[in-house]
């Protein structure tokens, strides 16, 4: 298989986690139904290829995401393996379904503007904070690690640009109700090298560290590695990526699927920054779910080295 070549550059982290999220943003937007043990077989491989964290499903109501419907059926497929896998509560009511399967790591997922909060939760920019209050503080009350999500970070469907000041304020709002990481999402793959840096510069002079942040770029206009290589250079250790590319949100259509984990592993591994993935055993589990979903990956990576020589 090739492999880039090594050239490690000034100023960047060492190591990086990266959070997969393939099972949940990739599998929601599918528009057929992907069978549960297809998706227990999935999480399997991607834990067996080395990534860290595997985001497994959403507690969601299943007439919002049909697509993930089968959350509890899935949990029990993959038993005691899957209780340290994080998955998306947006309420109480999502909660209590992952308290009830002995879960151990939630997800809350706000909006920075206000007409997303509506179309995704039902709810005002306001409102979504009552919804995730006692959420989060039950989660935690019962030992429960809680990451919470910020959405249209870098612009919005309906509003336009989003101004960093309100996605700094929404975001820190959701981080301080008791979440130990933040991921700021792109979702409609909007944004460019110099908005994340400045992003990232204004949730750090707003007293947020960066070991407390994620990035979330999903790669609709192509830009999410270069928007990857830019937080890296502010010193950003976590990024969320999905196995071949899939992803999106089936409430906000301009979204498209999030940065491949193959290609961020690819660029990871010519700067010399570890990571734990095994590529050729990432290369192979996305060439086995496109065979699932019956279409190529977009992810470059994994489409140039499924054809590249072993
Ligand atoms: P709602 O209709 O306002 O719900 O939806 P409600 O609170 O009025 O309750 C209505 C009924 O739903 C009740 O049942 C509840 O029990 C039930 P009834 O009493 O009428 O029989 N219910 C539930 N059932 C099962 N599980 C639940 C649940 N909650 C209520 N969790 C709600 C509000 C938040 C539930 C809905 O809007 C929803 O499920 N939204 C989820 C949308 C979603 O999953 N979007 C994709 C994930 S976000 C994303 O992809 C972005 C991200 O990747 C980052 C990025 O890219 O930026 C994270
Ligand atoms: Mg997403």
């Amino acid at each position: 298989m090739s492999l880039p070549m090594v050239q490690p550059a000034p100023g960047l982290p060492d190591r990086v986690r990266i959070y997969e999220v393939g099972p949940r943003d990739g599998l929601q937007n599918e528009s057929g139904l992907v069978p549960v043990e297809a998706k227990a077989e999935f999480i399997r491989r991607l834990l067996a290829a080395g990534l860290p964290v595997v985001e497994a499903t959403s507690f969601v109501h299943p007439k919002w995401v049909p697509q993930l419907a089968d959350a509890a059926e899935l949990m029990g497929l993959l038993g005691e393996e899957g209780r340290d896998l994080p998955v998306l509560v947006p309420n109480e009511r999502g909660l209590d379904r992952a308290l009830e399967l002995g879960l151990r790591h939630v997800a809350i997922f706000g909006s920075a503007t206000e007409s997303f909060a509506q179309r995704n939760l039902n709810r005002s920019l306001d409102e979504q904070f009552t919804m995730f209050e006692p959420t989060v503080r039950r989660a935690r009350d019962a030992g429960m690690d809680v990451r919470a999500y910020v959405s249209m970070c870098f612009g919005d469907p309906w509003e336009g640009p989003v101004p960093v000041e309100q996605v700094v304020q929404v975001g820190k709002r959701l981080f301080d109700l008791g979440a130990s990481q933040l991921s700021l999402g792109d979702t409609i793959g909007t944004g460019t090298a110099g908005h994340v840096t400045a992003l990232l510069a204004a949730y750090v002079e707003a007293g947020m560290s960066v070991d407390q942040l994620a990035m979330h770029f999903h790669d609709t206009y192509g830009q999410a590695l270069a928007n990857a290589h830019a937080a890296l250079q502010s010193g950003v250790t976590t990024f969320d990526a999905s196995a071949g590319g899939l992803g999106g949100c089936p409430y906000a259509h301009s979204a498209t699927g999030n940065l491949a984990t193959e290609d961020l592993v690819w660029m990871l591994d010519g700067l010399g920054i570890e990571h734990g993935v095994d590529l050729a055993a990432a290369v192979e589990t996305s060439t086995w779910m496109a065979g699932v979903l019956g279409r190529p990956s977009p992810s470059a990576v994994v489409r140039a080295l499924a054809q590249s020589p072993a």
